[in-house]
């Protein structure tokens, strides 16, 4: 049996290898076999019970639990902890039949049919009296079993209701905020279009687009609206949890998560994931391959949650089913890429799911082990991983990504701009990457962290499209320049209010003096126009902003458009001005790809940021600090062909047990861990 001592069932301390178990679905006969599997691909987690509700609970009041304490005991006398989800993603027939009104709504007015997930109202009274009783029963179960280390809340939030409940609840919570409708009406320009309120009854639930004011607030009532199905959760479970001590890192206690989706834009995840302990994802790659350059800004936005490592709750193992073309990944890409998530901060990277479900609707996702209960190909894959983090299990215990740079990211400025994109390919995901990309092409760490967060410690930061520029986040990123700080702003910066309103000034709206510019206009471009300058020659594509120097002696103009749509021509595109100790760089261009490195690279060089490590094309290196200030790095190939790349140390490679002189050889998607010899 694997030794599982270093495995202490605490969230930051160990590396979790595991996948998402659906005991339910099988004999109970055949559970030995599972876990023998699961502990010869060295699992040492299994994530059950998320969907099991109408298992759980087959009538109301009814709760079957002693099938799950068994498998839960079946697992952990293999080592195998237990993750449990509360299965609100899954309310049962009966339940539904019961109160058919908890059912969501959708866009056009009808309820969503029953057998699917998340068909819930999220603000419905007879599905949170119903969450109640399930969550409530099986923590007075499970709360104190030891073998619980967490627990997940649902399952990917992502339904939207509009129901006349939820519009409402929207009116009021628009009362509440606003105080009264002449507030309302004046933050929102509702003059235009004779759009004015007289009573809240009147103020409807956003349908496709509408007044920018309302679809803004709209989303903060949803995020609260999660927010509160949340609390409700919590505040069932947590008087039965151990508490959690997370000193230094140091845990103990049961931790309480949610698996958010990455990118996805559906709430604000800052709100929600400040009453988690844990942030956690699931990773998909769906049709093709995965591009490191841009994944690892998913990794660091989940890490951003709460500032901590995360799980990676969900990947696939090899393929899944929902997508276009469902191709495998390559033999050897799924385990680079468990490992980049740990490079990155994951302590864990479970795969679902374990087996394939006979019926239901993803009977041709991968799985670890197929419908006739055998190991697939894929299974060596993972139990390769499973060997790699029994190694270095203990070696990355209480370690954390360290960053001297941090990217701003900001749900209200993303929903903004993609409401009136203005430029139809114009994305803010894709333009925060573009940032991101030349970081990560560099093996530069970053951190991507609320605009609304501390900024201490770093040496740059970025604010791609920080659309939503309002006095808190100014004054926090003055003071950030004025101590020294280097600040890129970049197109679409500065010209909003917390109402989605337009800022009365110009662009970067309160943060002009500090830019030494601003920007008179701004074009979306049917072509891309040339820019150029001392640090490269290359074109503005999708946008260009025209700026104008405020200070003339102070700013210095990078580069200049060329000849094109005759507003542009020969005005600024990109400038740097000193501010205090630091300084700031307006970038007010799209550029291209090669321009846009070498713009990034005389930046971070300027802040003296440093790269973790040089590799080769194609090979990513990160590092983890631990507690004890030991630093492990990661180098990851993500290439089909092996790589051959230098360090500048000779080192100890720990998934090998070698020692390595100062040229490190990489097999194709090759990983190795490693310590610095003396
Ligand atoms: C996730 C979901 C899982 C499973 C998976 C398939 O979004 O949380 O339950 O459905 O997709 O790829």
């Amino acid at each position: 049996m694997r030794e599982s001592a270093t495995c202490d069932l605490r969230p930051v301390t160990c590396l979790h290898l595991g996948a998402a178990y659906y005991p339910e679905h099988w004999p109970e006969e055949r559970w030995p076999e599972d876990i023998r599997l699961m502990r010869e691909a060295g699992l040492t987690v299994a994530r059950l019970a998320e969907f099991a509700w109408s298992t759980l609970e087959p009538a109301e009041g009814d709760f079957h639990l002693d099938w799950l304490d068994r498998a839960i005991s079946a697992l952990a006398s293999a080592s195998i902890a237990t993750v449990l989800g509360t299965p609100t993603a899954a309310p049962p027939a009966w339940l539904v039949e019961q109160h058919p009104d908890l059912l969501a709504v959708d866009e056009s007015g009808r309820h969503v049919q029953f057998g699917n997930r998340c068909h819930y109202c999220v603000n419905s009274p007879q599905f949170h009296a119903a969450t109640r009783r399930i969550v409530g029963a099986m923590v007075e179960r499970f709360g104190s079993n030891p073998h619980v280390i967490g627990w997940q809340l649902d399952n990917e939030y992502n339904r939207v209701c509009y129901c006349d409940r939820c519009r409402s609840l929207f009116q009021r919570y628009l009362a509440e905020k606003f105080g009264s409708l002449d507030a309302l009406n004046a933050h929102w320009t509702t003059r235009y279009w004779s759009q004015t309120y007289s009573a809240w009854e009147q103020i409807p639930i956003p349908i496709g687009l509408h007044n920018p004011g309302l679809m803004l607030e709209f989303k903060r009532f949803v995020t609260e609206s999660y927010r509160q199905f949340q609390r409700l959760q919590l505040d069932v479970l947590r008087p039965h949890l151990r508490p959690l001590l997370l000193v230094g890192g140091a845990g103990g206690g049961v931790w309480v998560t949610h698996n958010f989706m990455g990118w996805f834009d559906g709430f604000d995840h800052y709100a929600l994931t400040e009453d988690l302990d844990l942030a956690s994802w699931d990773w998909y790659v769906g049709t093709g391959h995965h591009d490191y350059l841009s994944s690892g800004a998913a990794h660091d936005l989940t890490r951003g949650f709460k500032r901590r490592n995360f799980w990676l709750m969900e990947t696939q193992p090899g393929s899944v089913n929902w997508s276009a073309i469902n191709n495998m990944l390559n033999k050897g890409e799924a385990r680079a890429m468990a490992w980049q998530a740990v490079a990155h901060g994951a302590d864990a990277v479970l795969y679902w799911q374990w087996r394939s479900a006979l019926g239901g609707q993803e009977q041709y996702h991968g799985t670890l082990v197929d419908p006739s209960g055998q190991p697939r190909p894929f299974y060596e894959e993972a139990q390769q991983l499973g060997r790699d983090f029994a190694a270095v299990s203990s070696l990355l215990a209480n370690s954390a990504v360290v960053s001297e740079v941090a990217l701003l990211n900001s749900y209200d400025s993303r929903w903004a701009i993609q409401w009136q994109r203005h430029h139809r390919d114009f994305d803010y995901v894709a333009h925060f990457n573009h940032y991101y990309r030349p970081l990560a092409a560099r093996n530069i760490a970053a951190d991507v962290i609320s605009a609304d967060t501390p900024l201490d410690n770093y040496k740059l930061v970025i604010a791609p499209a920080l659309l939503m520029l309002n006095e808190s986040r100014a004054a926090r990123l003055r003071d950030f320049v004025a101590r020294g700080g280097h600040l890129v702003l970049t197109i679409r910066c500065g010209m909003k209010d917390d109402y989605n309103a337009l800022l009365p000034s110009r662009q970067p709206g309160p943060l002009v003096d500090l830019a030494g510019v601003e920007i008179v206009e701004y074009y979306a471009l049917l072509d891309p126009v040339p820019v150029a300058g001392e640090w490269f020659t290359g074109t503005s594509r999708l946008w260009a902003e025209r700026l104008r120097v405020l200070d003339e002696t102070g700013t210095q103009v990078i580069a200049r458009y060329g000849e094109s749509n005759g507003w542009l021509n020969g005005h600024p595109a990109v400038t740097v001005h000193p501010h205090g100790q630091g300084r700031v760089v307006f970038v007010g261009a799209y550029l291209d790809e090669v321009s846009q490195q070498s713009l990034l690279d005389r930046i971070t060089s300027a802040a003296g940021v440093q790269p973790v490590m040089e590799t080769p094309v194609g090979v990513e290196a990160r590092r983890r600090v631990t507690a004890a200030g030991e630093e492990v790095f990661i180098a990851i190939n993500h290439e089909r062909a092996e790589q051959l790349m230098r360090l500048p140390w000779p080192a100890r490679e720990h998934l090998s047990g070698q020692s390595v002189g100062e040229e490190l050889r990489l097999a194709p998607y090759g990983v190795a861990v490693l310590t610095r010899l003396a």
